[in-house]
């Protein structure tokens, strides 16, 4: 059932070429420069009408919905919100008929996410969900939604179930950027095409496999990590952080890169590793200066970069290279090696790697 692989994990995180394919599948139609997601274009004048869009999530689920905001402000214009499930539910929160709640839940069970949009339901904004699971309690409750339809997740650390989550959202936020005339069709085409070029880019970054597991030996005994990231990938930073802390229970913390001055900083020394996404688009030359304050504090860094990166491996103690892509698309390859990063540092602390302790696949109390 592990299908040859020792666990679950290592087997959906490579399954997610496969599963982005599955997540496309009757929905990205390049060749006609078309996006179908029912779920939208049934909906579409709400969509049109929306003020805002409001995510609700928890978790991983909340770290997809933090690079959509990014995707769906920068590509659709669309302002987004993107709120733990469990604040928003007791917030008291101010939601109208104008406002679209995005719920993304692996599951669909998770208690603080389903309450989240039952209230939003009954102040009257439209619910979209986001869910893998099939006829899950969160997809029935919406008024809407579109499917990750990446299979079954087994592993209790979220992997296939992120990138088909932001797959998902990056469909939706270009279909909407294309209604709302905030994209040309030459740059809509653009997109799709490299979008379709993602699950080969995942397979060729999955190939750093044997090369961030040299790596996670090197570091598997540190007590404290930190993930830094600006952009698009300031929430793949959180989540690289999560996994290691959720399986290896070693401590990490993902943060905006130019937030490291404002307080980070004081931890770095000689045995604190500091893994920073240094991809080539996105404020590159600022997030190597980044690593250059980094590097004379005496921090051990590891970059991700792009292919043929110079700039980041001249300063790094470690590369990994992702293949090239639009900005946009980052998230979906930089996240790769931050997975793989996490398994091997577990795995080589004999930890339950499928079931950590404490961690429960689907969260349905509160
Ligand atoms: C992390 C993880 C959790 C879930 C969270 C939400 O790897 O698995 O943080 O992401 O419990 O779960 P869903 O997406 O099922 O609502």
């Amino acid at each position: 059932e592990k299908g040859g692989y020792d666990h679950f994990m290592l087997k959906e995180i490579y399954e997610q070429p496969s599963a982005i394919l599955d997540t496309f599948r009757g929905r990205l139609l390049s060749n006609e420069a078309v996006i179908k997601l029912a779920g939208v274009e049934d909906n579409m004048k709400k969509f049109l009408a929306a003020d805002r869009i409001i995510v609700v999530a928890c978790g991983t689920s909340w770290h997809a919905g933090l690079v959509a905001e990014y995707i769906f402000e920068d590509l659709a214009r669309i302002p987004v919100e993107v709120e733990y499930a469990s604040e928003f539910r007791y917030r008291n929160p101010v939601i109208t008929e104008k406002d679209i709640v995005i719920a993304i839940s692996q599951s669909g069970e998770t208690a603080d996410t389903l309450a989240a949009i039952k209230l939003a339901k009954s102040k009257g904004a439209f619910v979209f969900g986001v869910c893998n699971v099939v006829g899950s309690s969160i997809a029935r409750e919406s008024d809407a939604g579109a499917y990750t339809h990446a299979g079954p997740e087994i592993g209790v650390a979220s992997t296939k179930a992120f990138t088909t989550q932001i797959t998902v959202l990056t469909l939706m936020a270009l279909r909407l950027a294309r209604a709302k005339g905030t994209m040309s069709s030459s740059e809509f085409r653009h997109h799709l095409i490299e979008l379709e070029t993602i699950p080969g880019k995942v397979e060729e970054a999955l190939q750093s496999d044997a090369y961030v597991k040299t790596v996670a030996d090197i570091y598997k005994d540190s007590k404290n990590c930190l993930y830094l990231g600006r952009g698009f990938n300031f929430p793949v930073a959180l989540e690289g952080a999560l996994k290691l802390k959720e399986i290896s229970y070693i401590h990490a913390e993902g943060y905006p890169a130019a937030e490291m001055k404002h307080g980070p900083i004081a931890l770095i020394d000689e045995q604190m590793p500091i893994i920073v996404i240094a991809t080539k688009k996105g404020h590159y030359e600022k997030v190597v200066s980044n690593i250059q304050e980094i590097k004379s504090r005496k921090g051990r860094i590891i970059g991700i970069v792009t292919k043929g990166d110079v700039s980041v491996k001249e300063l790094a103690d470690h590369v990994i290279e992702v293949p090239e892509t639009i900005e946009c698309l980052t998230p979906l390859l930089t996240t790769i090696p931050l997975q793989l990063l996490s398994y091997h540092i577990a795995v080589m602390l004999n930890k339950n790697v499928d079931q950590p302790r404490n961690l429960a696949k689907s969260v349905t109390v509160e």
